[in-house]
């Protein structure tokens, strides 16, 4: 093994182009891959910015073209030659118009044969990759991702800059709340039996900062939430989190708009535009069956409870009689795709979302076949078609529920499976909505009583002040969500700055004056030193950076992701930990631990 000796780098591999041909320069990286073609030596040169070719020839130094024979895949070299440019051009790498003549070689890390191929195109299993994510993060499709996260980063930390905001760092161990996911607890050493909890976002932080009179806070901050991973939801994420003080919600949300204008702008090359969409929940619910909508394509949602109110159907009936609704599909012209087949797939999604089932009519050139053939009277079958506005060549699919918002959902779903398998979703558009005027709370059947939809410190809208005790279910909240492509990519309110009415919202959630006292004290007191009415949002940078880059998984956009079981399977963690130091938290583990 050797040394650097004196050669430092000049130029980065990716970064060559034909215009620097002539140049002597110094590179370093690690070996992609070396050809041998007998009298004449090829290496592929990889660091962080891409590729370079190397060539030794019987030009070359008699002992420096020994030492380029006898590399290998991953060693670590540094090499000082002079580009030129290259005979055999190829378009498949930026750098593929030049190569550089190497005069000096230098080994400086031997690397043994990898577990698996440091390549793009070779397929390796995902728990191979994470194992030894060190390799796997050399591959540049796996590379690139976290390259641009970066710059996302600067763009985001130079635009809020730019607007008077603040960056300001809020505690990683704070107060156990309540009203949230699971928190990641943390024993404290020197008060045993008492717990920090990881935040699961800096908004309690945020809000006192603007009682602080910081105005204007932004973050990049890491937020922990001990809940079920899926595709879009890892157990430590990252939010691009706000709040700004004397604001109205369309002020939140212009800086929103903003921030991704100039984003798309930097990083994709692509003008966004000027206004972003509005949608209320209700109306999303109605159209879409989602409060987060994927408007890439059509196939909106009918409310058709009028044209079967008399029918004797007993779903239909029993639904509306408990004052539900029917609603309805028009699946335009997707006959041909939508065989009987398919449509018992969907069945099953709209029962993974608490329906009874899915009604269907299929209209074809032979006749139509429908699911109510026989309970549905001729009339009420031509009101649907009607209603649904149907033609030859349509697919109607339909539910009902005694609850409209679960009837809405489940055919939300049944919309979403219909657009992926007929094709309906160009993956190359940018779709952004914002939801706003959410519900203020949700009832839960498990807790037996209202919870905030957002979080507790939501202001309710005008027209909801006087309902808050009398009908919660009907009060909304000045809150909004920014969706992209059917993922809800942040969210954000504008917050109570009222101690008396955030002691009523505490109140309607069912805290005892003492429990609100213990849990949020702090903030309530603070409240009462005059607080400048204030919003914000936050987010998701991982969700951000996987649809900007087109992937389908957030774990292709973070370093180090954890897999289902919430382990890292580089490090190991979690993992058991010495009895000492158990004993010095006070802490006995009785559960299965080993
Ligand atoms: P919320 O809980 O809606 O709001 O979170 C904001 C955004 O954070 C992202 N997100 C996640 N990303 C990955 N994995 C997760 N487990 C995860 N959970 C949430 C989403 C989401 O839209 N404090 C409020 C914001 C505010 O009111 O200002 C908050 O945290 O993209």
């Amino acid at each position: 093994m050797e040394t650097m000796g004196n050669l430092r780098r000049t130029r980065y591999c990716g970064e060559v182009r034909l215009a620097d041909a002539g140049q002597e320069m110094v590179v370093a990286g690690s070996v992609a891959r070396c050809r041998d073609k007998g009298g004449i030596i090829f290496v592929d040169l990889r660091d962080t910015s891409g590729i370079l070719q190397l060539v030794f020839d019987d030009g070359t130094d008699r002992a420096v073209f020994e030492k380029a024979g006898s590399l290998k895949s991953e060693y670590v070299i540094i090499a000082k030659g002079t580009l030129r440019e290259r005979d055999a051009k190829t378009g498949k790498i930026a750098t593929g118009d030049v190569e550089l003549y190497v005069s000096e070689l230098r080994v400086l890390s031997a690397a043994e044969t990898t577990p698996f191929e440091i390549r793009d195109e070779v397929k390796v299993k995902d728990e191979l990759r994470l194992k030894y994510r060190y390799l796997d993060l050399r591959r540049p499709a796996v590379h690139e991702p976290l390259v641009l996260r970066s710059k996302i980063c600067q763009v985001t930390r130079n635009y809020f800059c730019g607007h008077h905001f603040c960056e300001i760092e809020t505690p990683m161990l704070m107060k156990s709340t309540p009203e949230g996911a699971r928190d990641y607890l943390v024993p404290s050493r020197v008060q045993p039996g008492h717990f920090y909890a990881l935040p699961q976002s800096p908004q309690i932080y945020k809000q006192i900062l603007m009682l602080s009179g910081f105005d204007r806070y932004f973050q990049i901050a890491r937020c922990f939430r001990d809940e079920d991973l899926r595709a879009d939801r890892q157990p430590e994420f990252t939010q691009i989190d706000l709040e700004m003080s004397f604001v109205s919600e369309e002020d939140v949300m212009a800086i929103c708009e903003g921030l991704l204008k100039e984003l798309w702008k930097e990083v994709l090359g692509i003008d966004l535009p000027e206004r972003f969409e509005r949608l209320s929940w209700d109306e999303a619910m109605a159209r879409f069956g989602s409060d987060k909508p994927d408007t890439r394509f059509g196939l909106e949602l009918m409310d058709v409870t009028d044209a079967v109110r008399s029918t004797e159907f007993a779903p239909f009936k029993n639904a509306i009689a408990a004052g539900g609704s029917v609603r309805l599909v028009n699946c335009k012209g997707l006959a041909g795709q939508l065989t009987r087949k398919t449509i018992d797939k969907l069945v099953e999604v709209a029962r993974t979302y608490g329906v009874k089932g899915l009604a269907y009519t299929r209209l074809t050139e032979e006749g139509e076949t429908s699911s109510f053939e026989k309970f549905l009277t001729e009339e009420e079958k031509a009101a649907l078609r009607k209603a649904a506005g149907a033609e030859t060549g349509d697919v109607l699919l339909v539910v009902s529920d005694e609850n409209s918002t679960r009837a809405c959902t489940a055919l939300g779903q049944v919309r979403l499976e219909v657009g992926r398998r007929c094709g309906l979703i160009d993956p190359a558009k940018f779709n952004f909505l914002w939801v706003v005027r959410f519900p203020l709370f949700e009832y839960s059947e498990e807790e037996g009583r209202f919870m905030a939809m957002h979080h507790p410190f939501t202001m309710p809208t005008e027209d909801s002040m006087d309902k808050l005790e009398s009908d919660p279910g009907a009060c909304y909240a000045n809150a909004y969500d920014i969706v992209l492509n059917g993922v809800e990519l942040g969210g954000g309110s504008i917050r109570i700055n009222d101690p008396a009415l955030q002691a009523r919202m505490f109140k309607v959630l069912g805290f005892t004056e003492e429990r609100a006292r213990e849990n949020f004290g702090f903030l309530m007191d603070a409240y009462r030193y005059g607080a400048p009415p204030h919003g914000g949002w936050a987010i998701g940078l991982d969700r951000l950076v996987m649809l900007m880059l087109g992937r389908d998984s957030i774990r292709d956009v973070i370093a180090f992701p954890k897999v289902q079981n919430a382990s890292e399977l580089m490090s190991g963690a979690p993992d058991t930990v010495d009895e000492k130091q158990l004993r010095e938290l006070c802490i006995e583990c009785t559960g299965a631990g080993e």
